[in-house]
């Protein structure tokens, strides 16, 4: 009888009523949520940009494919020690998550040569690297989203020293978490973007989401591209990428 009221009262409380949207980015909302203020509601849109939004389109279905792969994700992360700020999936393309202060670095980790890393190195599309690569960018639109080391990091005080290393340790567990969970799936995890926020206590967490929008994920057979490239490059096949990386991961057709 008391586990049966329990169950209710709980099931009442975790009505989560959006208030106020808050954030429009390319590719999601955030909204605040009545009576929870330590929590917001994150909304996965189908849109997709490109080269800071000079390209844009949509992707059928991808609000839904990312929700659920960043759920699926950040649940297998959690599961291994890594702190995230995933609470709950309650609609097919929206996630209650925790509030975080967030950090304005992107975290790219490379396993394989690809993309800009091109440009800047003699390595060649494909070549396996050495050793995995982690680069930290500032995020900031109006300035294209700029390499820049830890130094930058520690003039500009977008981060402490502490910080920055706790953010390079963190990439490196998920990329030694998610290599082979993808592989498992005959993908190849070939590079990625985190992105991390601190909680009220200063906790370093892991936030945004992990999706074929901020990875590049080749067959692992044939190296096919089944991520964003196809429709940054115009690569054709972009919805059937998608849904392949789903069907791979979720088992969801
Ligand atoms: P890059 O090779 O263009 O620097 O991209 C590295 C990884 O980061 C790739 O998996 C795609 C992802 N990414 C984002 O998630 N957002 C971005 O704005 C960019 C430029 C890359």
């Amino acid at each position: 009888m008391i586990n049966f009221a329990h169950k209710i009262s709980t099931k009442m409380t975790e009505k989560y009523t959006k208030i106020k949207q808050i954030y429009e980015g390319k590719a999601k909302k955030l909204y605040t949520l009545k009576n929870y203020p330590e929590l917001l509601l994150q909304e996965f849109k189908d849109d997709a940009t490109a080269f800071n939004a000079l390209k844009k389109g949509t992707i059928l279905n991808k609000g839904t494919i990312n929700c659920e792969l960043t759920t699926f994700i950040f649940k297998y992360l959690g599961k291994r020690g890594v702190k995230t700020h995933f609470v709950k999936q309650i609609s097919p393309n929206e996630m209650v998550i925790k509030r975080l202060k967030i950090i304005l670095i992107e975290v790219v980790v490379r396993n394989v040569a690809a993309g800009s890393l091109l440009k800047k190195t003699t390595l060649e599309e494909g070549q396996i690297l050495a050793k995995p690569i982690v680069e930290f960018y500032y995020k900031d639109d109006s300035l294209g989203d700029p390499m820049i080391s830890d130094s930058h990091a520690l003039a500009m005080k977008i981060a402490t020293e502490k910080d920055m290393k706790t953010l390079r340790q963190m990439a490196e567990k998920i990329n030694k978490i998610l290599k082979p969970f993808f592989l498992k799936r005959k993908l190849r995890l070939v590079d990625f973007k985190l992105e991390f926020g601190k909680d009220k206590k200063g906790n370093i967490m892991l936030g945004d989401e992990i999706t074929p929008d901020t990875c590049r994920l080749w067959d692992s057979g044939t190296n096919k591209k089944l991520d964003k490239d196809r429709f940054r490059f115009d690569l054709g096949g972009v919805n059937e990428a998608y849904a392949e990386v789903r069907k791979r991961i979720t088992g969801k057709a």
